[in-house]
C-alpha cells in the first residue's frame, strides 16, 4: 500500500501535500517525494526514508506552488532507492505521476516505450504511467493522453497526475482507493481521507473506473462520460480516519487479510521460483524467527513436509546460536520477520553469513535492515501493520511459505489457485456477523484466568499462535500445546470449567476429538474450531476445511476473539502493555 495525494487551488500546495503525506504514513514509509509546478516547470524532490527524514534531506524551503502531488511508498516492485521513489516523470520531466497499486503488464509496456526511445530511470512498474502519457501527448492533450494511458494499463491503480502547465490535476482508480477532498480554496485527490481532513470534511469517494479532472472545477468521468458522485461529509477526526471505519488498527488489519492473501498471490512468480531453487540447491535449510514469525516458520516446516516432501530445520532466532556450528556455505537460512528489525533475527542471519551461509528473508517492511542484509528477499506486500500484534502479516507469511512449498513441488499454479479459493471465504470469516458470533464466546471467557489451546499436525503451531494472540492483547494466561502432549503432563492443569480451544481438521479429527473428550471428562469447557461440529463441543466455530491452508483460515476467529477479549476487558488492543511493534533490542 502507498499513500498518494495531490492538491490544486489558491493555497500553497507544498505544505498541504506534505502534511497530507504525514497523515498517510500509516500506508507506507520506506520513501517519499513531492512534485510541484513552479513558473511553468515541474520540480521533483524525493528520497528514501520516512517522511521527516526525506523532507529534512531535500530542500523544499523555497518551493511555492498552487499545484503539487506527493507520495509515501510501500515498495512492491523495485528496491527502496531514490530512483524508485515517487513521483515519477516522463523523459522530459514535464509530467509527474504518483501511483498506488500494481501494473501487471508494465514489462511489455516498458519494452514498447523503450523501443520508441523512452528512457526509464527506475525499476518500478509505476514509471510507465508517466511515459505513456508523454507518448499520448504527442498527438493529444493532457486529459485525453491520460485517458488513453488508462486503457493500456492492466492491474490495480490509484493515480494522480499533473504536468508543467499546472492547469489541471487528474486522478483515476481501479482496485485501489482514491477520494476527492473539496475545500473552499481548492481540491485534493488522495488515497484516503486522513490526508486532507485538517482542511476539509467534504469528500467524494471515487468508484473503480472513475477518472476525475480538477482545475477551476471538478469533472468526474466513467467510461468516458461525465457522471455525478455524491459529496459526503466526514465525521471522524484525523487519527480516527486512519483506521477508516474501524475503532482499532488491530480489527482493521484482521479485516484486511483477504486482500493480503490476494496480494501475496500476486507475487512475482520469478522470485518465488528463484527462491524455491535456492532452497532445492542448498544442503540444510533453517527457518528462523521470533514470536508470531516463529510460529509461521514452524507452520511452514509442516507445509514444506506435506506439500514438498522436504525437511527444514526450525528454531527461534534467539536460540539459533546453538546450531550455527552446523552451517556451511551450502546452508540456507530463511528469516521470517514482519518488521525486518527484530534484533534476535538480525543477529541470527549475521551469524549465518559469517559462516558463509546464504540468507533469504520473508519480510513485510521493504526498507528494513533485514532486507538490506539478505541475499534475496520475498516481500509480503501486506501493507503497514500498525497494531503491535501481528495478524495480517502472519497469514501473509503463511501464504508466501505455502507458495514456496508448492513451487518446490513444481505445482505453483495449484498453490496459487488453492489460496485464491480462500479469499472470498476470508471476507466471510472477518465479516460483521462472524465477529458478532465470536463475541458471544468472548463474553463467556472475558473473566477467566487461563485458556488452553490444543491442535495436532498443522494445528499445533496454530494453537501456539492462538495462545500468543490471546495472552499478549487480553493479558489472560493462554497456553497452546500439541494435542498429543495432553497426557504427558498438561492435563493436570484442567479443572471444572477450564476453557479449552480445540482445533480440528478432517485429517486428525478422530485423535483430537478423543483429546477433547479427555479434557471434557475433567470438566473443561470445550470450544471447537474446525470443519465439523461435535457433541463434545460446548461452543463451536465452523471453519471450512482448507487442508494445508487450515493454518491461514483457522487462526482468524481466534484473532477476532483475542481482539474482543481485550475490548471487553477495557484494554487498548493496538498498544498492549510492555510490548513494542518491533523488538529492536536483544
Ligand atoms: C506477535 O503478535 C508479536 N507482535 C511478536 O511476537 C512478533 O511477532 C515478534 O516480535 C517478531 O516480530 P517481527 O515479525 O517483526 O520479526
Amino acid at each position: 500500500m502507498c499513500g498518494i495525494i495531490g492538491y490544486i487551488g489558491s493555497k500553497n500546495a507544498v505544505p498541504l501535500v506534505i502534511n497530507g503525506l504525514r497523515n498517510l504514513e500509516y500506508r507506507g514509509y520506506d520513501s517519499a517525494g513531492i512534485a510541484a509546478v513552479v513558473d511553468g516547470k515541474l520540480i521533483v524532490k524525493k528520497d528514501v526514508g520516512k517522511l521527516d527524514e526525506v523532507f529534512s534531506k531535500v530542500d523544499i524551503s523555497n518551493l511555492k506552488s498552487n499545484v503539487a502531488i506527493g507520495h509515501t511508498r510501500w515498495a512492491t516492485h523495485g528496491k527502496v532507492t531514490k530512483e524508485n521513489a515517487h513521483p515519477h516523470t516522463d523523459c522530459k520531466g514535464e509530467i509527474a505521476i504518483v501511483h498506488n497499486g500494481i501494473i501487471e503488464n508494465y514489462q511489455e509496456l516498458k519494452k514498447e516505450l523503450e523501443s520508441k526511445g523512452h528512457i526509464f530511470r527506475s525499476e518500478t512498474d509505476s514509471e510507465v504511467i508517466a511515459h505513456l502519457i508523454e507518448e499520448g501527448m504527442k498527438t493529444k492533450n493532457f486529459v485525453d493522453a491520460f485517458n488513453e494511458m488508462i486503457k493500456k494499463i492492466v492491474g490495480s491503480y490509484a493515480i494522480v497526475a499533473i504536468n508543467k502547465d499546472g492547469k489541471e490535476m487528474i486522478g483515476a482508480r481501479k482496485d485501489s482507493p482514491l477520494v476527492v477532498g473539496i475545500s473552499e480554496d481548492g481540491y485534493f485527490i488522495a488515497s484516503d481521507v486522513p490526508s486532507f481532513l485538517d482542511e476539509t470534511k467534504k469528500v467524494i469517494y471515487l468508484y473503480d473506473g472513475d477518472v476525475v479532472v480538477v482545475n477551476k472545477k471538478i469533472v468526474i468521468y466513467h467510461d468516458g462520460k461525465p457522471v455525478e458522485r455524491d459529496i459526503d461529509s466526514i465525521e471522524w477526526d484525523a487519527e480516527q480516519a486512519k483506521k477508516g471505519v474501524f475503532k482499532h488498527f488491530m480489527l482493521k488489519e484482521i479485516s484486511e487479510q483477504a486482500d493480503v492473501i490476494k496480494r501475496a498471490i500476486m507475487q512475482d512468480d520469478k522470485i518465488i521460483n528463484e527462491i524455491a531453487n535456492e532452497i532445492k540447491k542448498s544442503k540444510g535449510v533453517f527457518f528462523v524467527g521470533c514470536g508470531t514469525a516463529y510460529h509461521a516458520c514452524l507452520e511452514g516446516s509442516y507445509i514444506f513436509s506435506k506439500v514438498a516432501n522436504m525437511h527444514v530445520n526450525v528454531t527461534y532466532a534467539h536460540e539459533f546460536p546453538n546450531y550455527v556450528h552446523f552451517l556451511t556455505p551450502e546452508s540456507l537460512v530463511i528469516a521470517v520477520s514482519q518488521s525486518g528489525e527484530t534484533a534476535d533475527t538480525l543477529e541470527a542471519i549475521r551469524a549465518a553469513k559469517a559462516k558463509g551461509a546464504k540468507v533469504i528473508s520473508i519480510v513485510n517492511v521493504a526498507g528494513s535492515t533485514l532486507v538490506r542484509e539478505s541475499d534475496k528477499v520475498l516481500l509480503q506486500h501486506a501493507g503497514p501493520e500498525i497494531c503491535v500484534l501481528s495478524t495480517k502479516s502472519y497469514t501473509s507469511q503463511l501464504a508466501v511459505l505455502t507458495l514456496l512449498a508448492y513451487s518446490l513441488a513444481g505445482r505453483l499454479e495449484e498453490g496459487k489457485s488453492k489460496l485464491k479459493e480462500l479469499i472470498r471465504y476470508i471476507y466471510y470469516l472477518t465479516s460483521r456477523n462472524t465477529r458478532d458470533y465470536i463475541r458471544k464466546l468472548a463474553e463467556k471467557l472475558k473473566d477467566v484466568k487461563d485458556i488452553y489451546i490444543i491442535g495436532r499436525d498443522l494445528q499445533y503451531p496454530t494453537a501456539l499462535e492462538a495462545a500468543l494472540k490471546i495472552k499478549e492483547v487480553s493479558y489472560i494466561h493462554a497456553e497452546g500445546f500439541a494435542g498429543g502432549e495432553l497426557k504427558h503432563g498438561n492435563i493436570a492443569l484442567i479443572e471444572e470449567g477450564t476453557p479449552c480451544i480445540v482445533f480440528t481438521s478432517k485429517e486428525n479429527e478422530k485423535e483430537i476429538i478423543s483429546n477433547a473428550a479427555e479434557l471434557k471428562a475433567r470438566g473443561a469447557y470445550i470450544i471447537g474450531v474446525g470443519p465439523r461440529n461435535n457433541e463434545v463441543f460446548d461452543f463451536f466455530i465452523k471453519v471450512r476445511e482448507a487442508e494445508e491452508a487450515n493454518s491461514i483460515v483457522q487462526i482468524i476467529p481466534i484473532q477476532i476473539l483475542a481482539y474482543q477479549l481485550a475490548i471487553l476487558r477495557g484494554l487498548d488492543p493496538d498498544k498492549p502493555r510492555n510490548l513494542a511493534k518491533s523488538v529492536t533490542v536483544k
